[in-house]
């Protein structure tokens, strides 16, 4: 089996943090989403990984050269985002004749994707969907599946969901899908469905199957979803050192200390990660907190919140459910609570 992974989308949701990034590429829980995704393809023992890109494909081939995980990947660059079934027609020569999964680059699960391949090859059907119950199914894909668990309908974003089972960003495919691709048209909203395409599957009167996902997912399209992803991903962190704590500091919990990271009469608890190369000192971190590479911290107390590659936090003592820019920085004289979404690059002090 293959993978197909979309990373070309740009997430307007993700502002402003998807004006200077690809929101793939936003960290939860110490690594991008992206390579969260990656690492779910792998532990499902595949290694042959389709990628389709957009505009920003050179920061997300760096990311990927950088995460050094076993794959082999093949980059496809998509044009514009003419939609997930768009992603499908234009990796045919990658996919050739074999099954694949195709996986939405943002989203996230957090119990990975080993369980649902398995069953995916266990079973016989055309196409797998992966579907769980959720509060607002007219945000997304709507499935209304028999009691055996065959596909029966499948709607994009109904106004009035005829069940609560969303479609998951996981689709377990096989060459079925390619005639399927070519018969549909694409949406009211210009883009080529995936949802279409399976419908059109089970029209033909292919067998379509959906497997529950009982654990943790999420579409990581707004600050809110990230900030979520970031303390469920948190949880599940083991404790590594590869930095340096003085004997001032105390360090309780798991906590990540990437190579280089240096924490100076501080106080750490976990769960945390420390990116490569970060300085901490007079500080109290966490619980909930990521905080990226090379970033400065200094009489900070941050909770529940991410920090992004270079930046800086200084005199904020109490900061939290707060995501703070890739090269940004806050600084403040006072000591009430804050809640701070700065994108990369800005700056902003606190009176
Ligand atoms: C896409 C699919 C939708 C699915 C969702 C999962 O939505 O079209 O069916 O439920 O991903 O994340 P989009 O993110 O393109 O709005």
């Amino acid at each position: 089996m293959k993978a197909l992974v979309l990373a070309g989308g740009s997430g307007t949701r993700l502002r402003p943090f998807s004006h200077s990034m690809p929101k793939q590429l936003f960290p939860v829980a110490g690594k991008p989403v992206l390579l969260h995704c990656l690492e779910n393809i792998r532990q499902a023992g595949i290694r042959e990984v389709g990628l389709v890109v957009g505009g920003r494909h050179e920061e997300i081939r760096a990311a990927v050269a950088a995460c050094g995980l076993d794959l082999s990947i093949t980059y496809i660059p998509q044009a514009a985002p003419l939609g997930l079934a768009h992603c499908v027609l234009i990796a045919r020569q990658f996919l050739a004749d074999e099954d694949f999964v195709m996986y939405l680059g943002d989203n996230v699960l957090a119990e990975g994707i080993a369980d649902l391949a398995e069953r995916f090859r266990a079973c016989p059907a055309q196409a797998q969907i992966t579907v769980t119950k959720v509060a607002n199914p007219q945000e997304y894909g709507v499935a209304e599946v028999d009691h055996d668990g065959r596909v029966m309908r499948l709607t994009e974003k109904p106004r009035t969901p005829a069940t609560d089972l969303a479609v998951i960003g996981v689709y377990f495919l096989t060459p079925a899908v390619h005639e399927a691709v070519r018969r549909v048209q694409p949406s009211a909203r210009g883009e080529l469905e995936i949802t279409d395409v399976l419908q059109d599957l089970v029209t033909q009167g292919a067998d379509v199957r959906a497997e529950v996902f009982s654990g943790y997912w999420k579409d990581t399209g707004s600050i809110e979803d990230v900030l979520d992803c970031n303390r469920v991903l948190l949880d599940a962190i083991p404790t590594a050192n590869l930095g340096a704590v003085d004997g001032t500091s105390q360090v309780t919990g798991p906590v990540v200390v990437e190579a280089g990271a240096r924490i100076l009469n501080s106080r750490v608890v976990g769960p945390v990660t420390i990116g490569a190369e970060t300085v901490i000192v007079d500080s109290e971190i966490g619980p909930y907190v990521s905080v990226g590479a090379r970033c400065r911290l200094g009489r900070a107390g941050i909770t529940d919140s991410i920090v992004l590659d270079d930046a800086r936090v200084h005199d904020v003592r109490e900061l939290r459910g707060s995501i703070v820019g890739r090269s940004a920085e806050v600084t403040s004289s006072g000591t009430t609570r804050r809640r701070v979404i700065l994108g990369d690059h800005s700056s902003m002090r606190i009176p």
